[in-house]
C-alpha cells in the first residue's frame, strides 16, 4: 500500500490553523477586510518565528466570525484531511474564536461545526471528535470560561479538553481549575508542552493528569522522563513537520520522534496547522519514511497507538483498530 493511501488517524489538528490561506482570503474579501499583511507574495501565510506565527494565526482566525464560517471551514478541512488518507481526526476547537467564550454562543458554533462534520463523515468517510482548547497566553481566567464551554457541551462529539498557545507564558498549575472542571465533566485531557520548553514543562503537564501531551518531544532531554512516559503510557501527539517549520529541530532526521518511539513512548503523528507548515498527513508519513526508514509495520504500529489513545468511545475505537 502506498503511504498516501494508508488509513491515518490524526489526534492533533487546530481547526483555525488548518484553514487554507485561499479560504481565509476569500472570507476576508467577502467581509471587505484587508488581510494582505498576513500573506506573502505567493499567497501563503507569512511569519517569522513562533510569536509572529501566533499573531498571524489569530488574525486569520479573526475573520472567522459566524457559525456558518466555521461550518464551511470544517467541511474544507475535513475534505483536505480525507484526501490525504485520514479516516479519524481530533480537532482542537477554541471558544475564544467561536463566540468569545459565551456558552450560549459556543453552543451555536459547535452545532454548526458538528453538522459539517456529520456531512463529511457521510460523504467522505472521515470521523471527527472535538477537543475544546483554551489558550495559554490568553491567561487562566479566559481558560476558565473555555473550560465552562467544554464542560457544558461534553458528550459524544466534544470528548476532550486541552491547552494550546505560548508554552513560555504562565504556569500550567494556574490552569488546574479548568482541567479539573473538564475532568469532572468526563472529558479526556491533553496539554501542549515540551514544544518550546524542556522536560520540566512536560512534567508539569503530567502532574495535571493528562492522558496525552501535545508535542512533548523535548522530553527526550531527560531519560528518566522518557521512561516515565513509556511506563505510564502517556501518548505524545508528535507533529514533526510543525517542529521543523518552526525551527525547534533542523530537519526530520534530527527530530527525536524515532528515539522516543524506540524507547517505548506511545507516539502518534499529526500535522498541527498544515497550511502554516506546508504539510499534510501524507507528507508527514513520506518524510518519516525517508528520514527513519519507517516501513508499513511501523506506520501500522503508529495507527494502533493512535486508536488506543483516541478520545472516542470504544465502539468507534474498535473500528479504528
Ligand atoms: N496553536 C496552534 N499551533 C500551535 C502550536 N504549534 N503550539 C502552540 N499553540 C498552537
Ligand atoms: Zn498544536
Amino acid at each position: 500500500m502506498t503511504l498516501a493511501a494508508m488509513p491515518k488517524i490524526e489526534l492533533h489538528l487546530h481547526l483555525e490553523g488548518a484553514a487554507p490561506p485561499a479560504f481565509i482570503r476569500g472570507l476576508a474579501q467577502e467581509k471587505g477586510v484587508d488581510l494582505s499583511r498576513i500573506f506573502d507574495e505567493r499567497g501563503r501565510y507569512s511569519y517569522k518565528g513562533f510569536r509572529e506565527f501566533l499573531r498571524v494565526y489569530e488574525a486569520a482566525a479573526g475573520i472567522l466570525r459566524t457559525p456558518e464560517d466555521f461550518a464551511r471551514l470544517t467541511r474544507v478541512v475535513l475534505s483536505e484531511s480525507a484526501a490525504h488518507g485520514v479516516i479519524y481526526t481530533e480537532m482542537f476547537l477554541s471558544p475564544d474564536f467561536c463566540g468569545g467564550r459565551d456558552v450560549a454562543a459556543w453552543r451555536e458554533y459547535l452545532h454548526a461545526i458538528r453538522e459539517a462534520a456529520a456531512a463529511a463523515d457521510r460523504e467522505e468517510g472521515i470521523a471527527m471528535r472535538g477537543i475544546v482548547t483554551c489558550i495559554r497566553h490568553f491567561g487562566p481566567e479566559k481558560a476558565r470560561q473555555a473550560a465552562l464551554c467544554a464542560a457544558e457541551t461534553a458528550g459524544d462529539f466534544v470528548t476532550g479538553f486541552g491547552i494550546a498557545g505560548d508554552e513560555r507564558m504562565g504556569a500550567l498549575r494556574d490552569f488546574a481549575w479548568s482541567f479539573d472542571l473538564a475532568r469532572e465533566a468526563g472529558l479526556r485531557l491533553t496539554a501542549h508542552a515540551g514544544e518550546w520548553e524542556g522536560p520540566s514543562s512536560v512534567r508539569d503537564a503530567v502532574a495535571l493528569g493528562v492522558a496525552r501531551i501535545g508535542h512533548g518531544v523535548r522530553a527526550i532531554e531527560d531519560p528518566a522522563l522518557v521512561d516515565r512516559l513509556a511506563e505510564d503510557g502517556i501518548t505524545l501527539e508528535v507533529c514533526p513537520g510543525s517542529n521543523v517549520a518552526l525551527g525547534i529541530y533542523g530537519s526530520f532526521r534530527e527530530h527525536p520522534v524515532e528515539r522516543l518511539r524506540a524507547a517505548g513512548v506511545p507516539v502518534t503523528i499529526s500535522t498541527d496547522d498544515p497550511p502554516f507548515f506546508h504539510t499534510d498527513m501524507a507528507r508527514e508519513y513520506d518524510q518519516l519514511a525517508e528520514a527513519f526508514e519507517w516501513d508499513d509495520e511501523i506506520f501500522l504500529e503508529i495507527a494502533r497507538t493512535s486508536a488506543r489513545a483516541a478520545f472516542c468511545d470504544d465502539a468507534t475505537r474498535e473500528k479504528l483498530l
